[in-house]
């Protein structure tokens, strides 16, 4: 099995449109330690050829065009692609928006929740992709489907929050389905990773699925809980948006400490967050509880 980091940022990117933090402003610049990262998603096949996307991300287009091996093969036809499937682990803009680039005639499988299908069922924008090139197919919780590139996946419900856009309709709650990790595996070697970009406290429930996976790759959207708003960025702590932080006693770094993963990454990180300077004590702090950060391009093979 091939994990591909397609983008390791959160929503808005690193540096984001209109963000004058101190990270972004660096990075415009070129300042040596930081590196620009492109929103969430990543691509993996367990058989070489055909690729499934989790999660499909606004910069999808630069992103693809980034990765050689997802670009149509010379042999293919007049049209062809090699990413067989989609799936998606909420209804958030920067894990939906992406869909609307893969519009062009590509056929493929999208996998989500009824809540998420409802969702875009509902956006008649989506609707670009016709059920003659795009099958909906409905992810159940619990149990284990095969999907595309000989891969299965089991989503399962992680605790957080309904997509920002939906807060009115919803009241702010979650319900279960509107957020989801997913267990990837390949049934042929037995490899398996987990995928949740979004999650806002590791309950009994996570942690019991959790326990000695070989990789899990997972929400580090902020260092600690209010560095939005000592930064001026926004008036949101982390838990007012459904994201766990790195650091502290309720944080994934202390969470993770009692769980036997072999191996940690961060990803959907926040432009704000220091862990995206290589010289900050906030990445040393991550590294020395046995945590990765992700980058854009990262492969991990399994
Ligand atoms: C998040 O990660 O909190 C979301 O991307 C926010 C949103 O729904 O826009
Ligand atoms: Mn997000
Ligand atoms: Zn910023």
């Amino acid at each position: 099995m091939i994990v591909k980091v397609l983008g390791s940022a959160a929503g808005g990117g690193f540096p984001q449109a209109n963000c004058n933090c101190r990270n972004c402003a660096d990075v415009r610049v070129g300042k040596p330690g930081l590196t620009p990262r492109t929103q969430s998603s990543l691509a993996v096949t367990g058989d070489g050829e055909r690729w499934v996307l989790l999660n499909a991300s606004p910069d999808i287009r630069q992103q693809i065009a980034a990765t050689p091996a997802l670009a149509p093969r010379p042999d293919g036809g007049a049209r062809s692609s090699p990413i067989a499937a989609v799936a998606l682990t909420n209804a958030d803009v920067d894990h939906v928006a992406g869909l609307l680039s893969l519009r062009e005639g590509l056929s493929f499988s999208l996998y989500a929740t009824a809540r998420v299908l409802d969702t875009l069922a509902a956006n008649s924008i989506f609707n670009v992709l016709g059920p003659r090139h795009v099958a909906r197919m409905a992810l159940p919780l619990g149990s284990r489907i095969e999907v595309e590139g000989g891969l299965a996946i089991v989503a399962y419900p992680v605790p957080g929050k309904v997509a920002l856009y939906l807060e009115d309709t919803n009241r702010g709650l979650a319900q279960e389905g509107d957020g989801i990790g997913l267990e990837v595996s390949d049934p042929a070697t037995g490899a398996a990773f987990h995928y949740i970009p979004g999650c806002a406290v590791v309950d009994a429930a996570l942690a019991r699925r959790l326990d000695a996976a070989r990789l899990v790759l997972f929400d580090g959207t902020l260092y600690s809980d209010d560095e939005m708003i000592t930064q001026g960025l926004s008036d949101k702590t982390g838990q007012r948006m459904g994201h766990i932080s790195m650091s502290g006693r309720l944080g994934s770094m202390a969470a993770f400490a009692a769980l036997g993963v072999e191996r940690r990454v961060f990803v959907h990180i926040n432009n704000s967050n220091p862990v995206l300077r290589d010289d900050s004590p906030e990445r040393t702090d991550v590294q020395r509880s046995g945590w990765e950060i992700a980058y854009d391009g990262m492969e991990i093979r399994l």
